[in-house]
């Protein structure tokens, strides 16, 4: 059993898992996740996940495509999709594909059929549209569809996905994923999935670790409701679960306001 330094229960806003240690963080969430989506693969014969990009979720593909989670997951029962994925193509160091395919396809039974890549080698547009007729196929029989997991960072700025404050896509409520700009100043093309997708998830995943990102995890969790401004505040799943696993650098001011409120 991983050292979980803290957990936290925030009642509607969901739960909080701090670890001193980034290996027991992504080993704690990787267990986790296999819960999940064996309990998916049992209800419902395959588990949908969408995987995330940037930095962080690096060590945690890792972690699933190393033992005891290489052989503890059904892996030809899951379906990869992504949260979002840059305007560029597939072998490019800025792909969210190709993060996921290094250093977790590629080592992993995940049948090729299987991995719903987002095309960012053509336009955003058209990439979204490709994007939402590939999961409304493969959600028929679910409508809307419904992820067993999303996986989602968070970035300085509050975005999560590719949902960036004051984008005209975070008052999106029909489309499952639309195009949108990235972070200024280079505002490059992406297609993410859309907040009413997100918030219909069985499970949503954060990992959020770092410094960097104390400040604006405080305002995610305990700041009012401002999806506009702060768009990872408007994750709130209808049903489902929602998890941050946070380190102790990323969770220093969401303690000391926790503690402060409590004084
Ligand atoms: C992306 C991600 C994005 C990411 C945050 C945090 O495509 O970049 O979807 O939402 O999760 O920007 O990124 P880091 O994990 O690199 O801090």
């Amino acid at each position: 059993m991983e050292e979980l330094s803290e957990a936290i229960d925030l009642a509607e806003r969901g739960r909080v898992r701090i670890f001193a240690e980034p290996g027991e963080l992504f080993a704690d969430a990787a267990a986790a996740f296999a819960v999940v989506v064996q309990a998916a693969v049992e209800a419902r014969g395959r588990a949908a996940v969408a995987f995330s990009g940037g930095e962080t979720p690096r060590a945690l593909y890792r972690f699933l495509a190393a033992e005891p989670n290489r052989h503890r997951l059904p892996w030809p029962r899951i379906h990869a999709f992504w949260g979002d994925e840059r305007g560029v193509p597939p072998e490019h160091a800025e792909s969210n594909f190709r993060l996921a395919r290094e250093t977790l396809f590629d080592h992993v039974p995940l049948p090729p059929e299987n991995v719903h890549r987002i095309r960012g080698e053509i336009s955003a547009a058209a990439a979204a549209q490709e994007y939402e007729a590939d999961l409304q196929r493969f959600f028929a029989g679910d409508a809307p569809p419904r992820f067993d997991v999303v996986w989602l960072g968070l970035g300085r700025d509050g975005h999560t996905a590719s949902l960036f404050p004051g984008s005209p896509a975070l008052a999106e409520t029909q489309r499952l994923a639309v195009a949108v700009s990235g972070p200024p100043p280079l505002l490059s093309p992406r297609v993410t999935l859309t907040l009413p997708v997100i918030n219909r998830a069985r499970h949503v995943f954060f990992l959020v670790l770092g410094a960097d990102k104390s400040a604006v995890l405080a305002e995610v969790l305990t700041g009012e409701p401002r999806a506009q401004t702060l768009p990872a505040e408007g994750v709130r799943p209808e049903a489902g679960e929602l998890v941050f696993w946070v380190d102790r650098a990323a969770a220093s001011d969401f303690r000391a306001r926790r503690a402060g409120a409590f004084r």
